[in-house]
């Protein structure tokens, strides 16, 4: 009898913990049962443009403490929206997802596991509507999926961020500077709501909160007035003032997302000339979501990847597997995705920023 085989395949944004789950998978499905593993390399591309290799155990190894992906991945890859070059140079987006499925039966797969965030599951769930078998693997430093509790590659993130927010303490102190720290979030201000806690910043500022500028240069003056001459304020790259737009850096288009940027700059700007104080900005960016996972990542995605096996195993396709209080449970994709998990303007998290005398840049209950 021929050997029996799964895919995998990582999509969308990279982030920290992705190899963990590549790992798990191959040392489960081998280990365990006996399956062979196929990679397919940067996300649906590689299904597409039939880019794939197997995965020997000793591939896998050492792979705990790497960050990146050993697959490859891009947020280009929408197999129902595919940007095609041209002979002639041109881009076009096509539909090749009819590729993609005939892809999948010539690998005779039992599964493929796809693991990503919101964008690459929803593909997932459209091909598993069109017959693939799928089970699904939340990642995104973003935490924005709303049937986990947690996504892997966030606490490694948020680490990141309280380490810069703790490093921008001591250098605004020394200058009585105002220094503003933009984390990423588009949505969601998961990252800035829990390393702005966690770092001690004076404002945070979140996508789901439109901010009142007033307001943060009222929590800059008051500590001036307490003798306090420093701030540290931690803005979301999709926060926006009330009334103004989201800051964006390039638009987008059927076959990617637009590219934000300049929250913090336009938020210093709006400052300068308002407040007695010098404003610098740090821009963290992709530095969030490159090298070493956290325990916790490293943790959560083996987890995640010995729990999608086992869904294979079962023939529970067309789920994902979550996390919901300390319990892994398996979800059906369809109820994973298009949904975003947002940060509660009511719920405890903002409670306790208030509470600690955090400026949200809106009163509660606004
Ligand atoms: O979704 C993850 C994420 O890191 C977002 O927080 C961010 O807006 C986006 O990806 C950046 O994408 P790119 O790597 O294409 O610049």
């Amino acid at each position: 009898m021929a050997t029996r085989r799964i895919g995998i395949l990582t999509g969308g944004g990279d982030c920290p913990g992705l190899n963990a789950v590549i790992r798990a998978v191959t040392k489960h499905a081998g280990g365990s049962y006996g399956w062979t593993v196929v990679g397919i390399e940067d996300g649906f591309q590689g299904l597409y443009l039939r880019r794939w290799r197997e995965l020997a155990q000793d591939e896998v190894r050492g792979l705990l403490v790497r960050g990146g992906t050993i697959l490859g991945s891009t947020n280009r890859a929408n197999p129902f929206h595919y940007p095609v070059k041209l002979p002639d140079g041109r881009e076009v987006v096509r539909d090749v997802s009819d590729v993609c499925l005939r892809h999948l039966d010539e690998l005779e797969l039992e599964a493929l596991v796809a693991v990503g965030g919101d964008g690459t599951l929803q593909m997932a769930e459209k091909l598993g509507q069109r017959g693939a078998r799928i089970v699904g693997v939340p990642k995104t430093i973003d935490n924005d999926l709303s049937a986990t509790d947690y996504t892997f590659g966030f606490q490694t993130a948020v680490e990141i961020a309280t380490e810069a927010i703790d490093r921008l303490h001591t250098t605004a102190e020394s200058h009585d500077r105002v220094m503003i720290c933009e984390v990423m979030g588009r949505t969601a201000g998961w990252i800035a709501m829990a390393a702005g806690l966690a770092g001690g910043a004076d404002v945070i500022l979140v996508p789901e909160i439109p901010y009142q500028l007033e307001r943060v240069i009222e929590a800059v003056a008051t500590r001036s007035r307490r003798g306090i001459s420093f701030s540290i304020i931690c803005v979301a790259e999709g926060a926006r003032p009330v009334g103004g737009e989201l800051a964006v850096e390039h638009a987008g288009d059927a076959t990617r997302q637009a590219r934000l940027g300049g929250a913090a700059q336009r938020l210093a700007a709006a400052l300068e000339h308002r407040i007695e104080h010098e404003v610098r900005v740090t821009v963290l960016g992709h530095v969030q979501r490159g090298g070493t996972p956290t325990a916790f990542d490293r943790l959560l995605g083996t987890r995640y990847g010995v729990a999608a096996v086992d869904l294979v195993a079962a023939g529970r396709f067309g789920h994902m597997v979550a996390l919901r209080g300390n319990r892994l449970e398996a979800v059906p994709l369809s109820e994973a995705t298009g949904q975003l998990k947002l940060v509660d303007p009511a719920g405890e998290l903002c409670a306790t920023a208030r509470a600690t005398g955090v400026e949200l840049g809106a009163p509660a209950g606004a």
